[in-house]
This record gives structure tokens, sequence and C-alpha cells, in this order.
């Protein structure tokens, strides 16, 4: 069922009281890694509500929000076939009714790096527009893809210190089979290539033969063709790693196309 009314969500769910309802944040553009959390919600939950907004407030001035990918029959159609009992598809004046409004503003030390530092506000727009999901859906569960690794650790933090109750469920990336993680935004590649997963696999094998040196690990990968940042990482706190560990987490983006690709792989 597809709905796009706040009120009418609330009302749904209301006749799903003592149901475990778990939600899946997207934007539209669907592909294979969000029927990837669709499912999981769909195996682990009573009734999966997904849902779908572009939302402004995490796109910068000069950034795609207008012509972002939206294809709302075809992205119905994945969620039903992946078995969501709810789509919630609100426009901007839904969501945004009142101007100004309140944000959430994670801390700085986990929104000045990566992406966030080459998009300023991003991640106070998406802490602010999931925690007025979760206050309309009130899920059990939410899932959160680990292609967007920065966002799933600011979400986890976000629904800790704020006690909201809803279990954050990390689903892994999705990959096409040249290794390249899916992502509405691989619509804008010329050539699918995937240098990336390249990159971060060879450093994962670098470290499972016994390197932890970060400077030996990123050697000859630091000045590639397009690439905006590749840093070693904890995979809870963010913090950077000058070792690196089981727990550590490489993150990369580059620039191809015009298009920013990012993915991120775990070295434990
Ligand atoms: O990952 C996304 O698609 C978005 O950032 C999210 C979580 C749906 C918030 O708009």
């Amino acid at each position: 069922m597809l709905v796009s009314k706040i009120n009418e969500v609330k009302e749904q769910i209301k006749s799903w009281r003592g149901q475990t309802i778990g939600l899946v944040p997207t934007m539209g553009a669907l592909h294979d890694g969000h029927k990837s959390l669709i499912d999981a919600s769909a195996k682990m939950c009573d009734k999966t509500v997904v849902s779908i907004f572009v939302n402004p407030t995490q796109f910068g001035p000069k950034e795609d929000f207008d012509k972002y990918p939206r294809n709302l029959d075809t992205d119905l159609e994945i969620c039903r076939q992946a078995g969501a009992d709810l789509v919630f598809a609100p426009e901007v004046n839904e969501m945004y009714a009142e101007c100004p409004a309140v944000t959430i503003v994670p801390p700085r030390q986990y929104t000045n790096i990566l992406c966030g530092k080459l998009r300023p506000g991003h991640f106070d727009g998406v802490c602010t527009v999931v925690t007025k999901l979760f206050n309309i859906v009130r899920p059990d569960f939410a899932f959160f893809g680990e292609k967007d690794r920065q966002q799933l650790i600011i979400i986890k933090k976000m629904t800790a210190d704020l006690n909201i109750p809803v279990q954050i469920i990390a689903c892994p990336i999705v990959r096409a089979e040249n290794g390249l993680a899916l992502s509405s935004r691989n619509k804008y590649l010329k050539v699918p290539d995937a240098p990336l997963y390249k990159t971060l696999f060879d450093i994962k094998m670098c470290y499972n033969d016994g390197m932890t040196d970060i400077k030996t690990l990123s050697k000859g990968v630091s000045g590639a063709n397009g690439l905006e940042y590749l840093e070693f990482r904890d995979k809870d706190d963010l913090s950077l790693k000058e070792i690196a560990d089981d727990n550590t987490v490489v993150f990369a983006a580059v620039k191809i196309d015009g298009v920013r690709l990012i993915d991120n792989m775990e070295l434990g």
C-alpha cells in the first residue's frame, strides 16, 4: 500500500499494534542493495515500512537534488516483490511544514570527516529526516546499508545518545559482479568500473598477509586519479587509526564522470 501523508502512516501503524515493525528509509531509485534491506526487514519483522523521500535538507546547494533519479512506479514494484507492507512517499511540504524548524546536529568529529567534509550539513539533514521518520513510524528495527557506513555509524550514535527506542540493523554492501558497490548514482557512470573495490580489496589482502602500517598499506594509492579520500578509521567511533587492526575500516571516495563513488571495507 502507498501513502503520502503522515497521518495515514500513523493510522496504519496503529492497526498493527502488537506486531514488530521494520523501517527501511530510502530516497527511492531502488536497486538490489535496497531490496536486500527490505528482504532483511520482511524476514525479521511482522510488518515492513519503506519510506521513499528525496530529502532536500541533506543536499548542498550545488548538489544533485533536482536531478536525483526518481521513479516511483518501479520502486513500488520492487517494494512489492521484496515483501514491503507499506510505502510512505511524502511530498517535501508534508515532511517540512514548519520553517524554520528544529534540526539534529551530530557531533562534528563524526561529520567533519570523510563524506561530511565534502558535504557540509549533509549529516544534519540525514539525522533530522531519520529522526522524523522514526517518530512517524515508531519502528522496532530500522535497516541501513553498510555502503553508507559513516551514515550508519552516525545514526547508531544518534539513536543511542537520544535514547530512541529502535534497534539499528546494519546490512552488508551489495556489489555488482565486478565488485562495484550498488548505488542509485551508478546510473550516471559512463563505464560501471569498480576501481575502489579493487583498491580496498588489495589493501585487505595486504593486511591479511600481516601488513599493518597505514602508510605502507596506502602506498601507491594516495595519488590515484580522482581519489577524494582514502582513510583508515575505527569501525565504531570513526577515529583515525595509525596502525591497522581488526577494528579498522578503510573508507574511500573517488570522483568519476562527475559522480562521487564511495565504498568501504572492514579489515577484520
Ligand atoms: O541513505 C539514504 O538513502 C538516505 O540518506 C536516508 C537514510 C534515506 C535519509 O534520507
